[in-house]
């Protein structure tokens, strides 16, 4: 049976390349986008998330999210990764359609109640609209199936700083309110997905077999690609927020470690995520390793067959 998956999104390269794959996925039922801050801004993001869909050609409800975190003051996002816009040089278009009525945390604590124990939560951003559901209603921990985060790092160290993954640093305090929650929570952090990288000639292979959405995100890899290269990295760009998505599906490509997670929120570590064994919080599932080429194969192979 498809795994039924809201994907809270600020896309972003990688998670144009999430989402696609979501679409390709016949053991994955998308059942709608939430958007946030992070990459871009999150009017940016709800625009972008409308954009992909339309192009998949997926009619599926956008909620449009936090605009700021939780506690942390409104910052500008860099265009360094994903460009101005979000998707490197591809100019912004304007979708036809519009982001629903509900906002994103409410729109995650409705859905979660409609699906009890069946809908896996996929953030692949900053983590405040999940914060959010959690204090909006405090079933939604029970409700949700598993959060299963593109995020933080236990051995990696950081990205954005030394010691912190982006999508974590944006928004320390949110992540801390997920991972103090009851809700089962997967970690996809930077210690598996530092592992699995696409390359110039994946992204042209898959552009091969899929023209129109493979070719837009062979265009989009360009950008992204050339991020990667600027900071001394020539294998390929990591497949941070695909990762995460395929670990919804094929949790046995991953080994995972029990650990409680506490998140460091201020001073020159804000944003690390730390193994906390005294704490008394649930044992988040930290992915500690990756069959690598696997996800890889399932990422080229599925999104080969979109059009
Ligand atoms: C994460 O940060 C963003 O730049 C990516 O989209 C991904 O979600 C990787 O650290
Ligand atoms: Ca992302």
């Amino acid at each position: 049976m498809a795994v039924k998956m809201i994907i809270d999104t600020d896309p972003g390269i990688d998670d144009a390349m999430a989402i696609f794959y979501a679409a390709a996925a016949p053991d994955i039922e998308l059942l709608g986008l939430t958007t946030v801050f992070g990459n871009v801004t999150t009017a940016i993001a709800t625009r972008n998330a409308l954009r992909l869909l339309e192009a998949a050609g997926l009619d599926l409800p956008v909620a449009h999210g936090a605009e700021t975190p939780l506690v942390l003051p409104p910052f500008t996002p860099s265009a360094q990764v994903h460009g101005d816009e979000g998707f490197g040089d591809i100019p912004a278009a304007m979708p036809t359609g519009h982001p629903i009525d509900e906002d994103a945390a409410d729109f995650l604590c409705r859905t979660a109640r409609e699906h009890k124990g069946e809908l896996v939560l996929c953030p692949i951003g900053p983590l405040t609209n999940i914060a959010l559901a959690l204090q909006r209603d405090p079933e939604f921990a029970q409700n949700v199936a598993r959060i299963v985060i593109m995020g933080g790092s236990l051995n990696e160290g950081g990205n954005i700083t030394p010691h912190a993954e982006a999508n974590i640093y944006h928004d320390p305090h949110a992540a801390d309110v997920v991972f103090a929650s009851d809700a089962k929570v997967v970690m996809v952090g930077l210690d598996v997905t530092h592992r699995i990288l696409c390359s110039t000639s994946d992204f042209t292979a898959i552009a091969a077999q899929a023209p129109e959405l493979g070719g837009m995100l062979q265009q989009m890899s360009v950008f992204y690609l050339k991020f990667y290269e600027s900071v001394g990295k020539f294998d390929g760009c990591s497949l941070h927020d695909p990762a995460a998505v395929i670990a919804c599906t094929h949790p046995e490509l991953f080994e995972t470690r029990p650990t409680p997670l506490q998140v460091s929120c201020a001073g020159e570590t804000s944003g690390a995520t730390l193994a906390a064994p005294n704490s008394g919080r649930a044992p988040v599932d930290v992915c500690t390793a990756v069959q690598a080429d696997a996800v890889k194969s399932l990422f080229i192979n599925r999104l080969s067959l979109l059009p």
